[in-house]
């Protein structure tokens, strides 16, 4: 079979154990251990401008791994990653348009660092190996490959929402963006609203046509687009699960609880994850429920992100206020309702707090599948598991529906939906549980990757533009 290439922006760190923030780089990572295969990415590393292209790119091989990495110059950088693909795309694709900015200097340095990784790629692709691009950073690579000559199969596996065509169109580039979508040869996305929402656009905006399955005609080419729910491990988080039961970090932070029940959530310190709105939400349910001071405490761990971008230097700024405000208003001398930690942890150090947790507060204001909604489900205990709190605007809501869904606009509603998570009968968590388990097993994460490598491989049977 030929050889399957990754590539995304971020990579995971090729050493076991280390943190990654990013359902990307834990998804990918996940899914190539075990069948192996390229990975090609940034390194995370910005050098001088002085450093001209083309730069390096440098291998490390961990298994059946084999990681291809590649600097970025300070322009290249600032206009690629933090001007368009963050600050323009990811606010657009997360339906907040008013936080996006746009300049087509940006939009200029996207290309050329698609460019570039196309360029780099093509060093070492065979014209047999099979392609597979992830996310927003690089909907232009499909279009650097065959403009210097590739006719691999390509396909883009989009981690995020796709917006409707007129969110989507307040992005100046838009036609440029869609028409250079338009040369992968598959698309997945992880919601079929997405599918949907993209399709319109081809659709509505280029004179494309449906037919049948998901394959779409547009500009002379054939496009087959589908729905593929990213999914985790669940065996191997119950078994970390397990371990972390009676760990030592484990013993230490029952003691620290005390008896007292535990909230938790896991983000990326991203405005998308809707953290101020859940504060908001955590302080009504503080103030209509007494009877559960000293009872409680919320553990909000939320890791710094692409923290050169203006509106994540801000949501951070109030965060630090609302957490010192929600403290100061509730606390004991020997009770601290809200502990608010902005730091990474490795994956065997959030398994006890995942497996204590009574409740997950997993409510992003958009996200396209949110991990770590799954994650908590299957670090949950079956015999006496905690309850998940889910937006109903987190892709992974279509699957989850035995989570108290909530939109996380509606603070009274978060409020009284922590208060009932808290108060659930066991009988009912478990069926809530059993149902979440069964559906994350059939949509696990190997058969994420099957799906999209198979459908990949095979070309749509309309592969003429008849
Ligand atoms: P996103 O891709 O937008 O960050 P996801 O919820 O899909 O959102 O994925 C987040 C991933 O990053 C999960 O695998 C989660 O365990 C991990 N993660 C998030 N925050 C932290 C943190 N503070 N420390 C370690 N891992 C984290
Ligand atoms: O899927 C969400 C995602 O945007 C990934 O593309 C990205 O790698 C991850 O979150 C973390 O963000 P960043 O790579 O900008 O640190």
């Amino acid at each position: 079979m030929s050889r399957l290439i990754v590539v995304s922006n971020r990579v995971a760190p090729i050493t076991e154990g280390e943190p990654t923030a990013g359902g990307l780089a834990a998804g990918v990572m996940d899914a190539l251990r075990q069948k192996g295969g390229r990975w090609f990415g940034w390194s995370g590393q910005v050098v001088p401008d002085m450093v001209t292209p083309p730069l390096p790119v440098v291998e490390q091989r961990s298994g059946p791994i084999s990681l291809y990495t590649t600097d970025l110059n300070q322009r290249d950088y600032d206009t690629y990653y933090r001007g368009f693909a963050n600050g323009t795309l990811w606010p657009v694709f997360h339906y907040q348009a008013e936080l996006a900015r746009f300049d087509w200097v940006d939009f200029e340095g996207y290309r050329r660092v698609n460019g570039r990784f196309a360029e780099a790629i093509g060093a070492f692709m065979t014209p047999e190996d099979v392609v597979w691009v992830h996310d927003y950073h690089l909907l232009c690579l499909a279009e650097a490959l065959r403009e210097r000559g590739a006719r691999n199969r390509i396909g883009l596996f989009l981690h995020t929402p796709f917006p409707a065509p007129a969110v989507m169109m307040n992005v100046p580039a838009h036609a440029e963006l869609l028409a250079a979508m338009c040369q992968y040869d598959l698309i997945g996305f992880q919601t079929e609203s997405d599918r949907l929402a993209f399709a319109d656009y081809v659709l509505r905006e280029m004179g494309g046509e449906a037919r049948a399955d998901g394959v779409l005609a547009v500009a002379g080419r054939i496009i087959r687009t589908g729905v593929y729910p990213i999914g985790v491990h669940v065996d191997m988080l119950r078994a970390e699960a397990e371990a972390a039961a009676d760990s030592p970090q484990m013993q230490a932070l029952r003691a620290s609880l005390n008896g007292r029940a535990l909230v938790m959530s896991v983000d990326r310190l991203d405005y998308s994850k809707g953290l101020p709105q859940r504060f908001a939400a955590y302080e009504r349910f503080l103030a209509e429920n007494a009877g559960w001071h000293r009872q409680v405490e919320f553990a909000q761990i939320a890791v710094p992100s692409r923290s050169d971008v203006h509106a994540y230097q801000e949501i951070r700024r109030q965060l630090e206020g609302e957490a010192g405000r929600i403290n100061g208003r509730f606390a004991e001398l020997d009770w601290t309702p809200l502990r608010y930690l902005n730091r990474s942890f490795a994956r065997r150090d959030l398994m006890p707090l995942y497996a204590a947790a009574a409740v997950g507060l997993v409510t992003p204001l958009r996200d396209g599948m949110n991990l770590v909604a799954k994650e908590f489900i299957a670090a949950q205990d079956p015999e006496d598991p905690g309850v998940l709190v889910l937006s109903r605007f987190a892709g992974a809501a279509r699957e989850l529906d035995a989570a108290l869904l909530v939109n996380p606009h509606d603070e009274r509603a978060m409020a009284a939906a922590l208060a009932r998570a808290l108060a659930m009968p066991l009988q009912e968590r478990r069926e809530r549980h059993g149902a979440m388990m069964a559906v994350m097993r059939r949509n696990s994460l190997e058969r994420w990757r099957d799906r999209f490598e198979q459908d990949l491989r095979t070309p749509a049977a309309l592969d003429s533009v008849a």
